[in-house]
């Protein structure tokens, strides 16, 4: 990955800076603003005549690339719609402004500048990031480009409104976000026989090196002793052995609430016994991709240092079958008492999870948040845009929707319908561990909720946003990081 240094500075005229590449966001009703017509001006008018002939007036989605032959401080002007004034959140800026970059590396610009002509700080902030996010490579498995072409290392915001003191403090922050959303990401893209669950740990440790955060891996012994019965049931058909992972951070001084983050590990998911056909395995290394987001989130906060305490929980083995694995019959004993009959080896997501939810729920916190590639009902249901979210706190799961929104993660709550409860009834124990059917993604957490004691609950599934099938806005085919800029952000806020 190559890193882009930012700087934001006020600056009333374009023509003051010098740059390979000035990107100017428009607004529909912007293009005849007087920033515009000045630029215009100094151009000989040769602007607004391009933009009458693409039909340029600042549509979203549309943009304009304008080479400029002498007498400006840049070669190309890349005007960006930003569509209507009154719809435009800070998702839009994200990805305007990220795609606008994408076309600034594809004219190999070295040095691009983005005009604001009036923004809020959080806007620009919401660029920069996306902008960041943008320069993501996964390329350690590729033979290196026999020319390497030259990098975008550096990218000024500006603007004659640009509020620097304020800018710089937020712009600050995304080196801890940033890298955090990049090593989850990372996490995920690893070969699946790389990214074991004795990997994940390292790698948990190495991504917190440095912080705040105190980091446990506990090996085989610690998680038969501590009774993690689903993690050793699901570990049963794998050569490799399990591992949990424990993450806490305390702020100094009184911490206002307990956060716990429950993350799915499973670093590759055949579906065990109850295999999988070969296409739907082809992308199960992202079945870690809830763990990789706490971790991604724990190494984050160890930074920014939030006033509140958080501890992140990950359960991780991959799912195998073997002659030792786990059998279609099999009970389960949890370290709450309650038994499962496992009834489909490949609902092994929630076998994991019930584990560190019970023992989270021993260790009180006031709010417990897990994530998990748990579904594919909810990838089917809300397509790979949209996590799943479900709880048994409204107002817990309205604000995470909220904090989604703002941070351009969305979700969309899916209601724990109790009549199908019923559906997880097992003839030889307190639950099985599969439903009947279609409403596959709530079935999945009300089987997590059973497991829930004691705490505001909210659960995500992220079987969809987890992995991009394509390159998207800001973020390669491949892991997204999904859920790390919305927790960090959440977490930050209370
Ligand atoms: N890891 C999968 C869910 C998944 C599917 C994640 C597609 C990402 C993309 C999970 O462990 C699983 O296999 N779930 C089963 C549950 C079923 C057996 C009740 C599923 O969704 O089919
Ligand atoms: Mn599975
Ligand atoms: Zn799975």
């Amino acid at each position: 990955m190559t890193e882009i240094r930012f700087e934001s500075q006020r600056v009333a005229d374009p023509f003051e800076v010098k740059t390979d590449f000035l990107i100017l966001p428009v607004a529909e009703s912007e293009l005849e603003s007087a920033a515009i017509r000045k630029i215009d001006r100094k151009l000989g008018g040769a602007l607004s005549r391009h933009a009458k002939e693409a039909d340029f007036r600042g549509q979203e989605g549309k943009s304009l690339l304008h080479r400029v032959e002498e007498g400006a401080p840049f070669r190309t002007l890349y005007l960006v719609g930003m569509g209507k004034t009154g719809d435009r959140t800070l998702e839009r800026w994200r990805r305007a402004v990220a795609a606008a970059v994408r076309a600034g590396r594809g004219e190999g610009a070295r040095r691009a500048a983005v005009f604001f002509q009036r923004a809020r700080p959080s806007e620009v902030v919401a660029a920069a990031e996306a902008v960041a996010l943008s320069g993501y490579r996964f390329d350690r498995y590729r033979q290196p480009p026999k020319s390497q072409p030259p990098t975008l290392a550096h990218v000024s915001f500006i603007g004659p409104t640009l509020d620097d003191r304020q800018i710089a403090d937020d712009l600050g922050d995304l080196d801890a976000i940033v890298p955090a959303v990049c090593a989850a990401r990372d996490l995920v893209n690893e070969p699946p026989s790389v990214m074991t669950a004795s990997e994940l740990g390292r790698r948990a440790v190495a991504m917190c090196r440095g912080g705040a955060v105190r980091v446990e891996v506990m090996r085989l012994d610690a998680i038969r002793r501590l009774g993690l019965n689903g993690l050793l049931a699901v570990n049963r058909g794998s050569v490799e052995e399990p591992r949990f992972i424990r993450m806490r951070y305390r702020p100094r001084g009184r911490s206002r609430r307990r956060i716990a983050l429950i993350g799915k590990g499973i670093t590759f998911d055949s579906g065990g016994l109850s295999l999988k056909p070969p296409g739907a395995m082809e992308t199960m290394k992202q079945d870690m991709a809830g763990a990789a987001a706490v971790c991604g989130v724990m190494a984050a906060i160890g930074r920014l240092k939030p006033q509140v305490e958080v501890t992140g929980y990950v359960s991780s083995t991959d799912n195998l079958p073997s002659g030792s694995a786990q059998k279609p019959g099999d009970v389960i004993r949890y370290r709450n008492g309650k038994t499962v009959e496992v009834l489909n080896t490949d609902a092994e997501g929630r076998l994991v999870l019930a584990d560190a939810l019970a023992l989270a729920c021993e260790e009180k916190h006031d709010v417990l948040i897990d994530l998990a590639t748990l579904t594919g009902a909810c990838r089917i249901a809300l397509g790979t845009q949209v996590a799943g979210i479900m709880g048994n706190d409204e107002e817990l799961v309205d604000r995470l929707v909220e904090t989604g929104r703002e941070a351009g993660e969305m979700m969309w709550p899916l209601p724990l319908v109790k009549e199908y409860r019923d559906d997880l009834r097992s003839s030889v124990a307190d639950l099985k561990n599969v439903g009947a059917g279609f409403p596959g993604a709530i079935t999945a957490g009300l089987f997590l909720q059973e497991f829930v004691d004691g705490a505001a609950w909210a659960h995500l599934d992220i079987a969809g946003p987890a992995f991009a099938d394509k390159d998207w806005p800001y973020c390669p085919r491949g892991g997204t990081g999904f859920g790390v800029r919305t927790l960090v952000r959440y977490l930050m806020s209370l």
